[in-house]
């Protein structure tokens, strides 16, 4: 049973673990003195303020079990229940309506889910992606379709129900990967600071991998531990009741 179910959580996350292959960049860093305190900022503009505002990026696994988004970064993460929402949103309205690929959706994912990567948390201002991961995901997203959003700081987004907007492809809206991200709402980072998508990112996004699998896994390990004392219990109390048993026979 064990097995079984440690092949399903790989399976469930290889696409993610692929994506490692494809992020590359390099980053230096220089943190403000908020920063330095490694608090969660609130990223303002489109993105929900953070419920752990404040506080440092904790363990969010049960809160993002559900929603089976941005999974990846429950390890340690400033994410609540309302930034897995607007993320969700987003990429199943890209899934609906936008006619993305795969390789869209999963790539387009990970750039909302930056949010709730702790890196991402602890700095001040829009989430900063690398300019080199904005090109992948435009790359892979630019025959998807995007309209025009009027919410601040942000001009286009996933193509939703409604048909009062206008859907053009991504490559109708913008001509390259820095613009993609600046119109979907994250500012891109060009050289010389953390930003999501460098390799300093991979070897993150790696770490935050092997933290969930650890939960996940701790979590299976607890319950079937439960399980089996759950099992041990019921076989002594019914032993007892046998044995009291016996004692009545005999005594009678
Ligand atoms: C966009 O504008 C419409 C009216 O023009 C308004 O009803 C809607 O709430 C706005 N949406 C956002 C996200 O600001
Ligand atoms: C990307 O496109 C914008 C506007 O479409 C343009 O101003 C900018 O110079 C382009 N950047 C690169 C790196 O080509
Ligand atoms: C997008 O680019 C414009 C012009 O360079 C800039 O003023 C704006 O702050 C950028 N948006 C984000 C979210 O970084």
């Amino acid at each position: 049973m064990g097995r079984y179910l440690t092949k399903t959580v790989f399976l469930v996350h290889t696409p993610i673990l692929l994506l490692h292959l494809f992020i590359s960049f390099s980053s230096g860093a220089s943190f403000n003195s908020n920063e330095k305190k490694g608090v969660c900022i609130s990223k303002g503009g489109r993105f929900p303020p953070y419920e752990s505002q404040g506080k440092p990026p904790k363990f969010a696994y049960l809160e993002l079990k559900n929603l089976n988004m941005c999974k990846l970064f429950s390890g340690k993460t400033c994410c609540s229940a309302s930034q897995m929402k607007s993320a969700s949103l987003a990429v199943k309205n890209l899934a609906t309506y936008g006619e993305a690929t795969k390789h869209c959706l999963a790539l387009f994912e990970l750039l909302e889910c930056s949010i709730c990567n702790s890196k991402v948390g602890i700095r001040s201002g829009h989430p900063r992606i690398c300019a080199s991961f904005c090109d992948q995901v435009f790359e892979a997203c630019s025959d998807a379709y995007f309209s025009s959003s009027n919410a601040s700081k942000q001009v286009i987004v996933p193509c939703g129900a409604s048909e009062d907007t206008i859907c053009r492809k991504a490559s109708k809206w913008v001509t390259n990967g820095t613009a993609f991200c600046n119109a979907t709402g994250f500012t891109v980072q060009i050289a010389e600071e953390p930003c999501f998508g460098s390799s300093a990112m991979k070897e993150s996004l790696r770490e935050s991998f092997f933290e969930m699998i650890s939960m996940e896994l701790s979590a299976l390990a607890g319950f079937f531990l439960f399980n089996r004392l759950e099992k041990w219990l019921e076989k002594r109390r019914a032993r007892i009741q046998r044995e009291a048993r016996e004692r009545l026979e005999q005594e009678e």
